[in-house]
This record gives structure tokens, C-alpha cells and sequence, in this order.
């Protein structure tokens, strides 16, 4: 079912400490201040994950999320965390294909595809990332390039499985620059991505996927980017390192 999702991707800041005062502060306005039927997610670095995810049980607004997750079930792989591992503390959504991860870490398709499915297969939802570097949509190739990323991932879900995913589209250029995409820009590319999961599924698959914008996204610029039809919330970075921002961001809707 379509979902209005307000995600926080904190990456690698804040000690434990400060995680824990961060995520109570955030806890806190959201049961003062926000009202009606939105989702809060925090993805808190992995060793606070357990902690984070005990701070808000008793808040039915706010939800647990992991910034990646291993391609693998168990055995010798050092330094990774299983699917499994992840929802034994709590974990309900699983960042997954973030461009930094897909960059930095040289995450292919195929990977990505085994992080969806391995996820899916421990009941949680993924929050696949799709998104365009400057120079391809500069030379006026973003939705084909997205298409691409879409179909070399997702496609090869069965429709049930799909039915747990939930898209976040993030411009590379837009993440972390300050840069944002406008809200035609946003709601031109959440159509399309709508339209090649209705290609790929079905319109009703397509219809209720909740799909976010993520990239520079502000207490500033959320209202009119959560405004468009097929915007249903967004992946915040920056943003929700800082309660007031975030909170602000959740009330944007
Ligand atoms: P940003 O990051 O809000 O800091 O641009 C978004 C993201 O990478 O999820």
C-alpha cells in the first residue's frame, strides 16, 4: 500500500552518544508536533541500530532502518551483516543501491539484486535508490538511465516480492551539493519510475509504490517537492542529522 515516507539516512556521522540524543530528540516532536498517517524511518549507523530502534519502540509513527545489508545469508564473510542479523534487532527497511554505495563500493546490479531479494526474504522493505549523474542528464539521457537501473534490478522480482519495495529517487548531482532538483524535475522522473514498474508489474503494483525523492532535500523545499502526485515523501540526508530540520521536513507534508 502507498505509504507517505519521511527517511532519514544519517551515512557515517555521530558517535553513539549523540545518536542516541538525536534520535530521542526527533522522537520527541514527532509526538508533540506531527500529525496524520506519515512513516518516519532513521537509518542510524549499523552498531547503534539496536539502540536507536529500543529509543523509539513505544512511537508506532517511527520505524528502523539499515543503510546496507549483505548479499549473503551467513558464513565467512568478514565484516558483513546478513538480512537476517539486521531484522533479529529490529530492522523493518534497508537502504539499498544508494549512488555512494553504488560508487564507492562498486555495487553492481546483480548485487543489488541479491540485497533486494535477501532482504525480501526476511520480511523487510527495501528502499531501492535510482538516480542520474550530471552528465547524463545534461546530455538529456536520466530517464533512460533510470529505466536502466529500474529494469536491471527490479524487473527480476516476482510481483509479491515487489510489492515490498519502496522506490527513493536521488539524483546524484542533487545529493549532498545543495542542489536540488525542482519539483517538475522530481515530479517528471517519480512519473516516469511509476510508469516502468507498470510496465514491469502491474498499474496497481505501480499505483501503490511508494516512491521518495532524495537530494538536498530541506525544511526550505519538502512542501512543494511533497506536493507533486507522485512524490510520496523523501530520503533525507543532511537533514536529519538535525531533529528540528527533520521534524520540520516530516511536517512538510
Ligand atoms: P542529502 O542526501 O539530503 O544530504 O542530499 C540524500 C541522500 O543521500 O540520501
Amino acid at each position: 500500500m502507498r505509504k507517505r515516507i519521511v527517511a532519514g539516512n544519517w551515512k557515517m556521522n555521530k558517535t553513539y552518544e549523540e545518536a542516541l540524543s538525536l534520535v530521542s530528540e526527533i522522537d520527541n516532536m514527532v509526538r508533540d508536533e506531527v500529525s496524520g498517517d506519515v512513516t518516519v524511518i532513521v537509518a542510524p549507523p549499523l552498531p547503534f541500530l539496536q539502540s536507536v530502534g529500543k529509543l523509539t519502540q513505544g512511537n508506532d509513527r517511527m520505524h528502523l532502518a539499515a543503510q546496507n545489508v549483505s548479499e549473503h545469508e551467513s558464513g565467512a564473510y568478514t565484516g558483513e551483516v546478513s538480512a537476517s542479523m539486521l531484522k533479529s534487532v529490529g530492522t523493518e527497511y534497508v537502504i539499498i543501491g544508494h549512488s555512494e554505495r553504488r560508487m564507492y563500493h562498486h555495487e553492481d546490479e546483480q548485487t543489488l539484486y541479491k540485497k533486494v531479494k535477501a532482504t525480501i526474504a526476511q520480511g523487510m522493505t527495501p528502499i531501492f535508490c535510482c538516480g542520474e549523474p550530471l552528465e547524463e542528464r545534461d546530455a538529456d539521457r536520466h530517464f533512460e538511465y533510470v529505466g536502466k537501473q529500474l529494469h536491471d534490478t527490479l524487473s527480476y522480482l516476482s510481483n509479491e516480492e515487489f510489492d515490498q519495495v519502496v522506490v527513493a529517487y536521488e539524483p546524484i548531482w542533487a545529493i549532498g551539493t545543495g542542489r536540488t532538483a525542482s519539483s517538475q524535475q522530481a515530479q517528471e522522473m517519480h512519473a516516469y519510475i511509476r510508469e516502468q514498474l507498470a510496465r514491469m508489474f502491474d498499474a496497481e503494483a505501480a499505483f501503490n509504490t511508494s516512491i521518495l525523492y532524495g537530494g538536498s532535500c530541506n525544511p526550505g523545499n519538502a512542501r512543494e517537492l511533497f506536493a507533486q502526485p507522485d512524490v510520496d515523501g523523501g530520503l533525507i540526508g543532511g537533514a536529519s542529522l538535525k531533529s528540528r530540520d527533520f521534524t520540520d521536513i516530516i511536517k512538510s507534508f
